[in-house]
């Protein structure tokens, strides 16, 4: 009979035979839950013969880069390593408005700095990295045969760098049988922590399109600082499970505000927070007046560079959940 113990059992040792006793792999990870509970089978599976790496990409959430080492490397005891690529990200996205050519210069600059990481670690003599890990889910494994063919997410991780292709690397996908939800069991189960496990996804180009228009360090902070203080909000309000997914954006406008007896021209933070089970079609979250009253005088108040602060009422469709 199927249960969540008896397939990570069974995970395991497929894994166990497939890499066989010397082979390596390799995997990034985000911090997000899936790529975490992806790492944590992997370790148990072959311990250290996984290398897990994390880039930050200077577009990550506030606390991130540090979480993640301290969930992954000492928590979990994944051999991890970290990469500081801020600066290679934001000197690539200087002058760069356009949401599709933000996305593609973030993606093209994580390849290239993922496989220059991958290789440059060295595994044990006469083994040699063989096997790349992905997070793919099952419905990511449905859309990629329905619409783009079975192997597109290979083929894109191909063509740009070249290097994963040079060294042949095969995928492991140790969560395409299985759902959103039954992921989260799964890390439950392993003993990933809680926060962690229940995490509101986040894009892979981050806050890089979450600050509309040009991102640069100034304005990446100033959309950092105000996504804090509302999640922060929204856990301390009991109400981040109820919620699929929320985030603060900045907008590329000034706006007229009043501080004391000055006349400031600064700009406005969107908030969003959507409920949805698939994210292709999604409500807005109604909040309480008092919560949402509360959260716009922090912002304003705590964050320095924001004069205004709006609440996205849009449905998906017509939006999107992000802005860009
Ligand atoms: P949209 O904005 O398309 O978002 O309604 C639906 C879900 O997808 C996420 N999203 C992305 N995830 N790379 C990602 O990895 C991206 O470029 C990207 N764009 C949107 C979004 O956060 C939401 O969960």
């Amino acid at each position: 009979n199927w249960t969540m113990a008896n397939f990570i059992d069974t995970e395991i040792k497929r894994i166990r035979t497939l890499v066989g006793p010397s082979a390596e792999v390799i995997g990034a990870v985000s911090g997000g839950v899936d790529s975490t509970v992806g790492a944590k089978i992997m370790k148990e599976a072959i311990g250290d013969r996984f290398h897990a790496i994390y880039v930050d990409n200077g577009l990550m959430r506030k606390n991130e880069t540090v979480q993640v080492k301290k969930t992954l490397d000492e928590g979990l005891g994944i051999n991890l390593t970290v990469v500081d690529a801020s600066k290679q990200f934001l000197d690539k996205l200087k002058g760069v408005t356009d949401p599709e050519k933000k996305r593609k210069i973030i993606g093209n600059t994580f390849i290239h700095v993922f496989e220059k990481v991958a290789s440059e670690i060295k595994p044990k003599d006469g083994s040699q990295i063989e096997y790349l890990l992905q997070g793919t889910l099952y419905p990511d494994v449905i859309e990629s045969i329905s619409f783009k063919g079975p192997s597109q997410t290979i083929k894109t991780h191909h063509n740009v760098g070249g290097l994963l292709e040079d060294m042949k690397l095969k995928l492991i996908e140790p969560l395409r049988e299985l759902f959103k939800d039954e992921v989260r069991d799964l890390g439950q189960l392993m003993g990933i922590p809680e926060d962690l496990v229940w995490r509101h996804p986040f894009p892979g180009p981050g806050l890089g399109i979450r600050v509309l228009g040009e991102v640069t360090p100034e304005q990446v902070k100033i959309a950092r600082e105000a996504d804090y203080i509302f999640i922060e909000e929204i856990k301390k309000a009991g109400l981040y499970r109820n919620i699929s997914q929320a985030f603060a954006a900045l907008l590329p406008v000034k706006s007229v505000g009043v501080m004391g007896d000055q006349r400031t021209y600064e700009q406005v933070i969107a908030l969003r927070a959507i409920e949805t089970t698939d994210f292709m079609t999604a409500d807005w979250y109604v909040f309480d007046a008092k919560f949402l009253k509360n959260v716009a005088s922090r912002i304003v108040n705590e964050v320095d560079g924001v004069a205004r602060v709006t609440y996205d009422i849009t449905s998906k469709p017509p939006a999107t959940v992000e802005w860009e």
